[in-house]
């Protein structure tokens, strides 16, 4: 049977972690060509042994300027984009309000700035993809935040905020496009039920209109 997926183009916004790459395979197994992108050229180089036909990009997606030559880069070996997975995180936290400090913050917000830059480099190939799909991972703490993790959980809240604006934006354009949250509250164990969650977005009966805005809790 055809999939969904059968050579859709999927960018992962940090892939050489376990969840990356576990999602990676999933998204080949279905039939995508993968592009996995980091910042480590050696974590790159050993994904693409493992994982073939998975594409490696080194960039760094906090750097506006290495995510426009990336694009670029993407463009000229697969074409139009029509999704991305973001992955790039990180966790900073602890000593309370008083030590929510600026250093943590600014590693922190890394994953967000890496979210708008990735996000509005692919919007327009989003857009004009007839499944055109965002996700993120954010976490279960933006329901319930911690004083410890307040930084953190400030970047997460913020990147939720800015996919429903994607929301917004593939419902206004009138594409077939769907900007999904997931929440963890770890991700360690959930890495297989994420990439399935993935696959699933471009299932044959994921309608864009079910799918866009939704923010779903993943839980062992
Ligand atoms: N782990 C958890 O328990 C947990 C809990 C809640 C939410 N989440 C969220 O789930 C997502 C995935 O988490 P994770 O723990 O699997 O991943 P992670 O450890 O945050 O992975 C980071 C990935 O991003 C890449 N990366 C980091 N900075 C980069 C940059 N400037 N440019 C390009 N690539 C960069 C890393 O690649 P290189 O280092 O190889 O360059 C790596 O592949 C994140 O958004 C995270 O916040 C995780």
């Amino acid at each position: 049977m055809t999939s969904a997926l059968q050579d859709k183009v999927v960018v992962i916004a940090g892939a050489t972690s376990s969840s990356g790459r576990t999602v990676a395979r999933a998204l080949v197994d279905a039939g995508a060509r993968v592009v996995a992108v980091g910042h480590h050229q050696g974590r790159l180089d050993e994904l693409e042994v493992d994982l073939p036909g998975v594409i490696g990009e080194r960039a760094d997606l906090t750097d506006g300027d290495d995510v426009l030559e990336l694009a670029m880069r993407v463009h000229a070996k697969v074409g139009d984009v029509d999704g991305v997975v973001h992955l790039v995180g990180g966790w900073r936290g602890g000593g309370g309000i008083a030590g929510q400090t600026d250093e943590d913050y600014r590693v922190l917000e890394r994953s967000f700035t890496a979210l708008r830059y990735v996000s509005r480099v692919f919007w327009d190939d989003l857009v004009g993809s007839d499944a055109g799909r965002v996700a993120i991972v954010s976490s279960t703490t933006v329901e319930k935040p911690t004083a410890g993790g307040a930084n953190y959980t400030a970047v997460k809240a913020a990147s939720e905020s800015w996919m429903r604006s994607l929301a917004d934006g593939f419902s206004k354009s009138g594409s077939q496009g769907a900007a999904v949250t997931f929440r963890v509250k770890a991700l360690d164990g959930l890495e297989s039920r994420l990439a399935d969650e993935v696959v699933a977005l471009w299932a044959m009966d994921a309608a864009a209109s079910d799918l866009n805005g939704r923010v779903t809790t993943l839980s062992a």
